[in-house]
């Protein structure tokens, strides 16, 4: 039998979690020939509720689930894990912003960076959901210096299908004619969802929606509130949307990437587009599979965009600036 890959996700007795396992055991992840294991985190006191949902997976039946562990010990959860999802941390409530939790949430990714670096797989890829989740995943990358630049991940997926989806409902088009569309920087208010790049069935979006003042007035902003809005309206942070963007991420790495698109997700930055290096950035990337994956170059960057991302390189500075105290040796 093909050996299963080993998938470990923190959190998992949270609102994602629950959206999120079951769909990596359908295949929806790695394609219905593929075998996995879960390898799920919790705190101590969820360990009982989190066995209630893998009394569900069970009764799922699914033919590709090999194996279910549930542990409070991050080493253990992450014990050869070939990808490692952390949701677990704190969402924000009404009128904070994603950075305000960073104090609460950043120490969560110290002891975490340091379970992968020493008990994860040799393969390892890591995709940090918890927000702040690009700062997030810069505490849990010091911590982890045998874990290679190029394995680490902060989740700006979701903001991408928010952003495709206006899109396609203001140009009355179905979202998957509408492709290339960027998430730069920062999974905040500061993000800059790249609509100049955008196509709509292989012509420029803005040829297609031409009122401007609408991507700069309504859909920049529409985009970079949507998880406020969200939470505004459910009393509660987006979850099904959110695991959806997850199982996005990991499928878009560990597959090909078509020749006529890319997708968004933050990368530790090698220094391309005017990003300092090492801070984890929001870029357009394409993959080869197996979560090998570049940069994709050339992206036109205009004088107004050039100062989106600016924004983003500025916010992200200064939010490594808040956590110095919890870096490890390797960032
Ligand atoms: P939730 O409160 O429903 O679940 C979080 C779970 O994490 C809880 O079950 C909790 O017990 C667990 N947890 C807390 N500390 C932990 C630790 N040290 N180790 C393991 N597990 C731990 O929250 P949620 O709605 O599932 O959201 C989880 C996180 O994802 C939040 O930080 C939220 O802001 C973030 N989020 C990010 C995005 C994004 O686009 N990047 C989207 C939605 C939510
Ligand atoms: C989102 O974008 O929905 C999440 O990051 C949750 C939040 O706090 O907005």
């Amino acid at each position: 039998m093909t050996t299963p890959i080993r998938v470990a996700v923190t959190g998992a007795g949270g609102q994602i979690g629950y959206a999120l396992l079951f769909r990596i055991a359908s295949g929806a992840v790695f394609g219905p020939e593929q075998p996995v294991a879960l390898q799920l985190l919790e705190i101590t006191p969820a360990l009982p509720s989190l066995g209630g949902t893998i009394m569900e997976l069970e009764d799922c039946a699914f033919p590709l689930l090999t194996d279910v562990k549930a542990s409070d010990k991050a080493d253990v959860a992450f014990g050869d894990a070939d990808w490692v999802i952390l949701v677990g941390g704190l969402p924000r409530k009404d009128g904070m912003t994603r950075a305000d939790l960073i104090r609460a949430n950043g120490p969560i990714f110290t002891g975490q960076g340091k379970a992968i670096n020493d008990a994860a797989g040799p393969n390892v890829r890591v995709v940090t959901v918890a927000n702040p989740c690009n700062t997030n995943c810069l505490i849990a990358r010091s911590h982890a210096p045998k874990v290679a630049a190029d394995r680490w991940f902060a989740m700006t997926m979701l903001d991408q299908n928010r952003a495709s989806a206006q899109i396609a409902m203001k140009a009355g088009v179905p979202v998957g004619s509408v492709k290339k569309v960027t998430i730069w920087g920062n999974h905040s208010d500061t993000q800059y969802p790249d609509y100049k790049n955008a196509v709509i069935a292989g012509v420029p979006a803005t040829s297609v929606i031409t009122d401007a003042a609408w991507f700069t007035d309504t859909f920049i902003p529409t985009v970079a509130k949507r998880g406020g809005a969200v939470i505004k309206a459910r009393g509660a942070s987006s979850a099904a949307s959110a695991a959806n963007a997850a199982i996005d991420t990991v499928r878009n790495l560990y597959h090909p990437t078509p020749a006529d698109t890319w997708f968004s997700t933050a990368v530790v930055s090698d220094g391309s587009y005017g990003v300092p290096a090492g801070l984890i950035y929001s870029f357009p990337v394409r993959s080869k599979g197996e979560g090998n994956w570049s940069i994709v170059p050339d992206v036109a960057v205009d004088d107004d965009a050039r100062k989106r991302l600016d924004a983003g390189v500025a916010e992200l500075i200064s939010e490594r600036e808040a956590v110095k105290d919890l870096l490890g040796p390797a960032v």
